[in-house]
């Protein structure tokens, strides 16, 4: 019934955290879905094939989306995950955990527009139907750990993983709250090992009363 986000840049560990937390929820004997975006579904791998630049027009020249576009097909992948797999999960008891959801929009697709942050309130019109998160932890991650972890992984980059770019997304995420300002929102420290940014999260979601410690004894 719960549902929780992770959000960051690139290599910031939200994919290997967003694992570990549904995992250590489990163990409790929770139900977890966890899940991401973009999906695995129609959208979202077509989002996956954008990303790696492997886009192509009619004459097999490679073709990169414009950044509205790819805020349009971002969103229409977020209402087909709700429908298909987060709202059916919650309905029926379970908790969701998501690596990205609606925050990682707002930034990512106003840091790589022209007109940046006047872009905010149209992408936030196209996500006025997706359900707010119960919490979303931010990994603040500094540039180069990041950068780091994203060399030492297998495949070409994505078309995102930039330094420059993913320096100012840094910025953007450490200001998360003025983007989705009614959301329950943590920023915690990512530098750390595995272990220690694991343990960080699972401080802030013992703070939510489903997953609290002070369970009644006896029960
Ligand atoms: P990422 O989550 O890093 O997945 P993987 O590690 O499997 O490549 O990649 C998703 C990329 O898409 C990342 O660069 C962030 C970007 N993105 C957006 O720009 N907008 C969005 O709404 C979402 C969900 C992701």
């Amino acid at each position: 019934m719960t549902f929780i986000v992770l959000e960051g840049i690139d290599g910031s560990g939200t994919t290997t955290q967003a694992a570990t937390l549904a995992e250590r929820l489990r163990t409790e004997g929770h139900e977890v879905v966890l899940t991401c975006e973009p999906t695995a579904g129609p959208v979202g791998r077509f989002l996956r094939q954008a990303l790696s630049g492997k886009l192509t027009g009619a004459d097999g020249e490679r073709v990169d989306l414009e950044w509205s576009a790819m805020a349009l097909l971002f969103s229409a992948d977020r209402l087909d995950h709700l429908e298909r797999e987060i709202e059916p999960a919650l309905r029926r008891g379970a908790h969701v955990v998501s690596d990205r959801y609606d925050l990682s929009s707002l930034i990512y697709q106003s840091a790589t527009c022209p007109e940046g942050e006047a872009a905010v309130p149209w992408l936030r019109a196209l996500n006025s139907r997706a359900r707010r998160p119960d919490l979303t932890l931010v990994l603040d991650v500094s540039p180069d750990v990041a950068e780091e972890r994203r060399q030492s992984r297998a495949g070409e980059p994505e078309i995102f993983e930039k330094k420059e770019l993913q320096k100012r997304l840094g910025q953007l995420y450490k200001r998360s709250a003025d983007f989705v300002p009614r959301d329950r929102l943590e920023l915690l420290p990512g530098d750390g090992s595995r272990a220690e940014v694991a343990r960080e999260i699972e401080r802030a979601v013992r703070n939510l009363p489903e997953f609290g410690k002070s369970a009644p004894a006896g029960r």
